[in-house]
This record gives structure tokens, sequence and C-alpha cells, in this order.
């Protein structure tokens, strides 16, 4: 399984703070954003890794990363996505590092307190199709949101108005090599992106989509308040802690 951490976009809801830097590699605590789901992935075996950044300063992270020696990696790979075309647009650009392996992706902007092994397994072992990861939160119109019926997930909205439900969808996702064809076929939503959530729909709609509920705490850190969250949770307990 290969991994890749989308580190795009352009942070504006950070500003100032990001007006001369990319919002991953600002602090969470004790190291630059970007460790952390760096990190999520090698802990859960996962150490062929792809990096997708844009905007000015993606420079930065190969002078921060390099070839990934602080994470035990021979080698980190880089992709750069012009603009902010949304999430599922920058996944895009992983296919010829994919090369038809399954893959994990992280957003960049992702911290969780335990990690992700079992999940990995459990992919592993579903045959293809896809995987989310849900975790109830006092705020779901903030996120992608899981809509169940009969406990089965039958779509996922985005930052709906009246959630139908408290389990967002985590930025934590696992497909196969059919994702690179679904992103073909993305339209972008009304904010202008090619929106993940519509990747993730395409795979319930055909009944290939699974679940895993996280263990411990998640946080985004895109807004101040959550940033502000993730250097306190991280200061608390530390993240991708194994047990
Ligand atoms: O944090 C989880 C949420 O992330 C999910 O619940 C939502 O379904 C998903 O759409 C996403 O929501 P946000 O609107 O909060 O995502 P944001 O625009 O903050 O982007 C998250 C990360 O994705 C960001 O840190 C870097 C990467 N990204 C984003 C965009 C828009 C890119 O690499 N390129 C992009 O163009």
């Amino acid at each position: 399984m290969r991994g890749i951490v989308l580190a795009g976009g352009l942070g504006t809801r950070l500003h100032p703070l990001t007006k001369v830097t990319n919002k991953h590699l600002l602090p969470v605590y004790s190291k630059p954003m970007i460790y952390y789901p760096i990190e999520t992935l090698t802990l859960a075996g996962i150490t062929d890794i792809l990096i997708v950044t844009g905007g000015n300063n993606a420079g930065d992270f190969l002078r921060l990363l390099g070839n990934g020696k602080d994470f035990g990696l021979n080698r980190i790979h880089y992709a750069y996505q012009e603009g902010e075309g949304g999430i599922a647009e920058a996944l895009g650009l992983a296919e010829h590092f994919a090369e038809g392996e399954p893959i994990c992706v992280v957003l960049g902007d992702n911290i969780i307190e335990k990690n992700i092994i079992t999940a990995v397994k459990d992919y592993k072992k579903q045959g293809g199709g896809a995987r989310i990861m849900l975790k109830e939160v006092p705020d779901p119109e903030r996120f992608g949101v899981a809509e169940f019926k009969d406990e089965k997930v039958i779509s996922i909205e985005e930052k709906p108005k009246k959630p139908k439900s408290n389990c967002a969808v985590i930025g934590i996702y696992m497909y196969d090599e059919r994702v690179f064809d679904i992103i073909k076929t993305l339209k972008p939503s009304g904010r202008g992106e090619l929106e993940i959530t519509d990747v993730n729909n395409a795979y319930i709609k055909e009944d290939s989509m699974r679940w895993s509920i996280l263990e411990g705490w998640w946080t985004d850190a895109g807004t101040i308040e959550s940033l502000h969250r993730a250097n306190d949770l991280v200061a608390k307990t530390g993240a991708n802690n194994v047990k």
C-alpha cells in the first residue's frame, strides 16, 4: 500500500499566519504540522510516501523533509498542485505514483491521537473498494458527514447545514486503483473544488465502501480554533500513539 499526504491549498482561513508560509509547515506543539500525517502513515507500515503540495513555499517542504530521514525513510516523493482545485484534484496528481497499488490518503492538516494500524489491516482484508474513517464530533456541519440507514452508510454530505448524524468523515481514506478514474468524472462543486466527498459517494453507490470508527481524539488544524486545539491535544497526550 502506498501513502499520500495532501498538503496543497492556500490555507486562507489561517491568514495572516499563512501569508508567507504553507499551512502544513506551521508548528503544532513540537513539530511542523506535516510531520503528524506522515507519522500516521509510517506507523501503519506505509513507507512509500508522496507529498502533494502547492503555493509559493513548495521548496520549503523539500528543505524540511528531504529524503525522510526523520521518519526512517530513504526517500519521499513530491508532486505540485497548481492553484487550489480541491482535495480530489490534489489526489488526482498521485496517479503515476500509485502505479495501480491501493493507497492510503491523509489530509495534511489532520492529526490523530492513536493510529490506523487496524483500519489498514481491515482494508487489506476487504478486497478492494474504499474505506473511510468516522468519528463522532460536536460540530459535524464543519465536515463531510455520514448518513446512515440500518447502520449502513448510505451517503456523505459535505458540510451540511442540517447534518443527518454527528459522524464526521475524517481526512484519512483508503482506495483501490479505480479512484483515479472516478476523479476524472468529477465536476467542481459550489465552492469550485473537486470534492473528496463525491469520490466517496461514488464508492458508496457501487456498494464498495466500508468504514472504521477512529479511536482516540482527532482534529483538523485548518482554522485558528482547530490549530489551537491541535496544539493543546498534542501537548496533553502526544499524537500517533501506538497504545
Ligand atoms: O478534515 C476532514 C475534512 O476535510 C472532511 O470531513 C471533509 O469531508 C473534507 O472535504 C475536508 O474538509 P475541509 O474543507 O476542511 O478541507 P480543506 O479545504 O481544509 O483541506 C484539507 C487538506 O486537504 C488541506 O490541509 C490540504 C489538502 N488540500 C486541500 C485543497 C482544497 C489540497 O491538497 N489541495 C486543495 O486544493
